[in-house]
This record gives C-alpha cells, structure tokens and sequence, in this order.
C-alpha cells in the first residue's frame, strides 16, 4: 500500500476536470507507491477560514461536528441521521454561484452503508432536472459498467460529486465552487461505510489525491487515504467519447479496473 499521507481538498485546484482537455502538469515526485510506483504531487492543508468568513452552512455543519465529537462512536442510524442532515443542509446551499443556476441540489444515491463511494465532478442536466446522480447518458454507461462487474449500483455503491450544483452549460467547476462545497463532500466521506473510494475523472481525483497526474497515467492504481482503498477511473463521459472495446482502449481499461474493484470488494467482504 501507498504510505503518502494524501490529503482532502486543497485549495490550489485549477484542474478542468475533463480528460480530454487535462492540463498534463508534471507531477511532483513525492512518494512512489510500492504497489504501483505512481508519484503524486504533495499535498497542501486547505487554510482554516476565519469565523467571520464562515457562512450560515459552514456554521451548521461545524455544529454537526461538534455533535459527533461528543459521542465517542456513531452507530449505522446516528451516522444516517448525521449524513441526513448535511443533505439538509445541502438542499437550501446558497454559498457559491452555482445554486442561482441549479434546479435540484445532487446530494447523492446508493447505499450510505455500502462499502464503495463514487465520486463524480458535477450533476450535469439530467442530474440537475432529478435531483440524482448518474442518470444521464454517463450514469447510463455507468450502471452497464458496474452491471458488467456484478457491482449493485443500489446496494454496493454510494454516489456523490464533487460539487452538488450543475455548473452552467456542464463546464467544469471552478475551484471557489470546488472549495464551497468541499464541506459537504468532506462529510460524505466521513459518515459513510465506504473502504473503497472511486475517482471518476480529473475533477475527483484533484479534489481528494490533490493530484494532478493525468488519469491515464493513474487509473486502475490503488491509493491510500486515510485507511481506505482509493482508486482513479476514467469518467463515464470520457468513455461516451471513446466507444473503441479495442485491447488497451479507455473503455477496455476501465473494465480491466472495475474488475480489480470487484475483486477488492470480495476480499474485504471476505
Ligand atoms: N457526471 C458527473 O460527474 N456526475 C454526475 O452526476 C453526472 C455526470
């Protein structure tokens, strides 16, 4: 296993999160991975904001905290109910420029209690319009992915994004939109079950490694980050604009990935 300690949300994003158009910035050389011998760019703490800079939301997920600290253990409903009420919180967000474009917020789907989270860049669309994640024609590639693989979207996965408002026009979000809502992706993380973390695209790969490799260079690698198994994807619209099954294609690739997901998935359940 990777011993790097990698960290969650930076504030130095700048990625566009669209594979076709990565910025292929040379990766610093920290650590190598003795799985893999992949190196990822070091990691900078997000600063601390002043109080006065908190917003009504920041505020009320501090007060979760504080809730959690309390009690020495959460049990699956205390975690749920918690989980329930960042999504609360989430569904009336008004701290960046996105929620004045958004019809529904895109909290998530699946399974909080599962033992795999995706995570996406942003709602597109059809997200948007729902209120769910995944169910455009990228989340429709997704499900016959996870199909292939015997992966139950409904009961091994949690389904969360990046950012929980459709950017405009589905561009990439920007990094003060990244950072709003990094508290609420931040919680996800942290009240649900999952071991196994999947990085679709450069977007979610940026906000929890703080990487900027290219996804071709990392995908299909195992990462840790804080004690679970964390591995970078293609995106689901990278592969609608690569159709070739060829050996050694993007979508060949991502099945050659999904299948040592499921095999990780089997042992951990043991
Ligand atoms: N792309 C994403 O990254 N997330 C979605 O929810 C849909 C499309």
């Amino acid at each position: 296993m990777c011993s790097t300690q990698l960290d969650l949300f930076s504030s130095d994003s700048q990625d566009n999160g669209k594979e076709l158009n990565v910025k292929e910035k040379e990766a610093e050389k920290v650590t190598n991975s003795s799985e893999n011998n992949v190196v990822l760019k070091p990691i900078k703490k997000s600063k601390d904001k002043p109080i006065a800079e908190l917003t009504i939301e920041d505020k009320k997920i501090i007060d979760i905290e504080l809730q959690i600290k309390e009690k020495e253990t959460l049990n699956d409903q205390e975690r749920n109910n918690y989980l329930n009420q960042v999504k609360e919180i989430a569904s009336s967000c008004v701290k960046c420029v996105l929620s004045e474009t958004r019809t529904k917020v895109v909290f998530s789907a699946g399974n909080p209690d599962s033992l795999i989270m995706l995570i996406g860049e942003g709602p597109g669309e059809n997200e948007d319009k729902t209120g769910i994640p995944f169910v455009g024609r990228a989340g429709q590639l997704l499900d016959k992915i996870l199909e292939s693989a015997k992966i139950s979207r409904e009961n091994d996965l949690y389904i969360a994004n990046v950012v929980k408002c459709r950017p405009p026009a589905n561009r990439t979000p920007f990094e003060d939109e990244i950072d709003a809502c990094s508290i609420y992706l931040k919680k996800q993380l942290e009240l649900t079950n999952a071991s196994i973390i999947l990085l679709t695209g450069a977007t979610a790969m940026k906000a929890i490694l703080n990487s900027t490799s290219p996804i071709s260079k990392v995908r299909g690698q195992w990462f840790e980050w804080n004690g679970k198994w964390v591995m970078p994807v293609f995106h689901p619209s990278y592969l609608l604009r690569n159709p070739s099954k060829e050996v050694g294609s993007p979508k060949w690739l991502m099945w050659q990935d999904i299948k040592k997901v499921k095999q990780k998935l089997d042992e951990i359940k043991g």
